[in-house]
């Protein structure tokens, strides 16, 4: 089935001569140039057993009736406009933004094991990881994942003529050898246990989070010790990678669980973070507020921590969800400046401002902040 491609505007000018088209060290240095995910053709994906430990126990049946099929089109709707406030707050905050473009997501593809249909390039936080002038494809854990960074190669592609190192972990196979068939709910206050095996490298970028010369990280349903291992060999000597981990039964992706938002300054789950890690003995630590998302609101993905998915912009702005008013509130008692943009739609997809950006650029350079 064709789906409609809707047209990008095209970008704003390129940024000055001689600056280092990507150049990312940290969640909190001067952002330039980021990308913004679309939700254009965002579908179900087709049924797998590695989406189980990690989507709401409610949204399983729904997974497993609608895989293959577009989400609903006015939820789609509605996430989109959001996405047209969120990058139109960003340019007037200074932020160049660029967008993907859209690939099909219902087009059945197969490797020499299986098939699946894609999901969609909602959130390039997931999909790529930017370690300094490096832009990391991901080998994704997710079979309807495959080829979802296809959606960015045009950028990808311009960023590498521009000077930028460009590369990718190897091409994972996610055969069956790649998930544990003997996978059982551990219950939410369970012991950790991971659906995915040792078998193979995989990583998902958004269980990484950067600050300078330290990257700290977790294990969870999408990212190995071997994707780790792998990632810190091809960093080199540079770069020291923490493995932590966290009280939480569930894990897909840091950025709802360990936030750094400043030198010195941490956000943390209240519930999955009980202990502040020793790598963060004496910066300021503060409990993220309860999420005040409605139960009747759809999270089709993820938990209501989204609240915690916040984008610094520099050290002092972040843009936070417009009708979260303890956040709002709390970001200030924190020294922070809160931006507040409306994104409750697009969270039904998935991910908040940081899942849902990917920032190519930050003014900065490589620092030790521990
Ligand atoms: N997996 C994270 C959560 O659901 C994002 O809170």
């Amino acid at each position: 089935m064709l789906e409609t491609l809707p047209l990008h505007a095209p970008p704003p000018p390129s940024p000055r001569g001689g600056e280092r088209p990507v150049n990312s060290h940290t969640e909190w240095d001067p952002l330039e140039e980021v990308i913004v995910g679309i939700v254009d053709g965002a579908s179900f994906p087709t049924w797998h057993m590695s989406l189980p430990p990690v989507l709401p126990a409610a949204q399983h049946e729904t997974f497993r009736l609608r895989a293959g099929t577009p989400f609903p089109a006015e939820l789609v709707a509605a996430a989109r406009r959001e996405l047209e406030e969120f990058a139109h707050i960003l340019e007037a905050e200074g932020v160049r933004v660029r967008r993907p473009e859209p690939i099909p997501q219902r087009t059945t593809y197969s490797t020499l094991s299986w098939t699946s249909t894609g999901m969609y390039a909602a959130m390039p936080r997931d999909a790529l990881l930017v370690v300094g002038d490096e832009i990391i494809e991901c080998p994704m854990a997710w079979r309807s994942r495959y080829y979802e960074s296809l959606a960015y190669r045009p950028l990808l592609k311009e960023y590498f003529r521009a000077g930028a190192r460009w590369s990718a972990g190897p091409k994972p196979e996610l055969t069956d050898d790649q998930y544990d068939a003997g996978w059982v709910d551990p219950g939410d206050a369970g012991p950790q246990r991971l659906v995915i095996t040792e078998f193979e490298p995989t990583f998902d970028a958004a269980d990484f989070t950067r600050c300078g010369r330290d990257i700290i990280c977790q294990k969870s349903n999408v990212t190995n010790d071997f994707g780790i291992e792998w990632l810190r060999r091809h960093l080199g000597p540079e770069y020291r990678v923490h493995v932590l981990e966290f009280r939480d039964a569930h894990p897909m992706h840091i950025d709802a669980t360990l936030v750094p938002m400043a030198p010195g300054k941490l956000l943390v789950h209240p519930d999955r973070v009980p202990e502040v890690p020793a790598l963060f003995k004496g910066w300021d630590v503060m409990a993220a507020p309860r999420p005040v998302i409605p139960d009747a609101h759809p999270l089709f993905m993820t938990s209501k921590w989204l609240n915690m998915n916040v984008l610094m912009l520099d050290e002092q702005r972040v843009v936070v969800e417009r009708q979260d008013e303890p956040m709002i509130e709390a970001v200030k008692r924190f020294g922070f400046t809160p931006i507040p943009c409306n994104f409750r739609n697009f969270n039904s997809f998935g991910g908040s401002f940081h899942c849902a950006t990917l920032d190519v650029r930050r003014r900065g350079t490589l620092e030790t902040y521990f």
